[in-house]
């Protein structure tokens, strides 16, 4: 072959390579392109709403974009509690959005997909913000009858569990009712929580954990056996531990877990509905199943009233977490009056003494005996007797 032909030859063959380099790098540069863009668009909306209504006690909310556009009152403003920067509440929110958006995407791409094998039936997850939350609730003190109460809430099954009839819930919730003797209580309770928790779009469970006999009641034991016997019947992911004499005001106020432990009851109308105490992780809380786990439960030391959530309190703070909050204006509670329990004298000696036995007393030495377990309509309903643990 002549010299030039081989030549012209060997050209071409190096202006076809280069133009498949450019083709491949167009396309890898419009794909980056996009993400950026994508991204971009999303934290400047985020940014302008939470800037607006300079709210910033939402910063572990996972949904706070489309509550604030929801939070048009001026009270929405009210909350002073947990301030952090915009910058971070911006970090955070755009990580949940872009989260939520990829899920929401691969939700779309499955269902669209014609050579995917999905059931065209399967619903679609619920949406970030539940659509038919109301705000604040209208709480009866005064509830109708059991059986009155069970036939009007049809959708509620058997146990006391309740999920969204028309999307795949987010969270598998249960609620852990410690209990003893409080039968007017535990009916209003469960009145006025189910619809809540329907209307919340919620996968949940409602469970009372009844402490057996008249000796001295350990709230924290009781937690911890309904974390564990709850765990036995599905893999929850999410635990709400709530006093039974507390009332939800406002439907706004999730019962979901967020990235830290969440301390629910912020503003209670017994204490003029302020918070008494910054650290205070009593009356209604929610902490995920790999939270709990991580601080080995509740203490079990804490017999008679007062100090276990305290020692809660600490020990989400040893591990390195910290207490979340909604504002005050949401996070709000009607209690129910009751006789005054008797405070347990050695509170602040056991609280004081509390850090060396994180990590051996709590979950890891829990002991009792179930001893019933029933199913009826409005909860699940588990009787134990609970075994003092060893001092150590
Ligand atoms: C107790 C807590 C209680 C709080 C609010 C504290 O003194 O130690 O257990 O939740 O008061 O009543
Ligand atoms: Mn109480």
């Amino acid at each position: 072959m002549p010299v030039a032909a081989a030549l012209a030859l060997w050209h071409r063959a190096h202006i076809y390579k280069a133009l498949v380099c450019v083709v491949l790098a167009l396309i890898a540069l419009q794909y980056l392109l996009s993400g950026v863009l994508d991204r971009r668009s999303l934290e400047t909306i985020f940014t302008i709403n939470a800037t607006r209504y300079g709210d910033h006690s939402y910063r572990n909310h996972p949904h706070g974009l489309i509550i604030y556009g929801l939070g048009t009152s001026p009270a929405y403003q009210a909350s002073t509690l947990n301030i952090t920067s915009t910058a971070q509440l911006t970090v955070q929110a755009s990580r949940d959005i872009n989260n939520a958006t990829r899920q929401d995407m691969n939700a779309t791409r499955a269902i669209s997909s014609p050579s995917n094998t999905t059931d065209l039936s399967t619903p679609q997850r619920c949406p970030l913000i539940p659509p038919n939350l109301v705000g604040p609730l209208t709480v009866t003190k005064n509830p109708p009858e059991l059986s009155v109460i069970e036939s009007t809430l049809t959708e509620v099954k058997q146990g006391g569990r309740g999920w969204p009839s028309d999307c795949n819930s987010r969270h598998r919730v249960a609620i852990i009712i410690p209990y003893r003797d409080r039968p007017q209580h535990l009916q209003t309770l469960l009145y006025n929580l189910h619809p809540m928790l329907l209307r919340q779009q919620v996968d949940y469970q409602i469970f009372i954990v009844e402490q057996e006999g008249t000796g001295q009641f350990n709230r924290a034991m009781l937690m911890n056996v309904g974390y564990v016997e709850a765990l036995k019947e599905r893999e929850f992911d999410c635990f709400i531990f709530h006093d039974v004499d507390l009332l939800p005001e406002n439907d706004r106020n999730l019962y979901t877990c967020p990235e830290q432990p969440r301390h629910m009851s912020v503003a209670i109308d017994k204490f003029k509905y302020r918070l008494p105490y910054a650290d205070l992780f009593g009356g209604v809380s929610a902490m995920s199943r790999d939270q709990f786990r991580q601080v080995n439960g509740f203490s079990n030391v804490f017999w008679g009233w007062g100090g276990e959530d305290d020692d809660m309190a600490n020990r989400i703070k040893a591990r390195g977490l910290h207490i979340s909050r909604y504002p005050a204006n949401v996070a709000r509670y009607k209690m129910l009056s009751h006789r005054r329990e008797k405070a347990n004298p050695r509170r602040y000696e056991f609280l004081k003494t509390g850090k060396k036995r994180f990590g051996t007393d709590g979950l890891i030495n829990l002991e009792y005996q179930l001893v019933d377990k029933k199913k009826p309509k409005l909860y699940t309903w588990l009787l134990v007797r609970l075994t003092p643990p060893q001092p150590s």
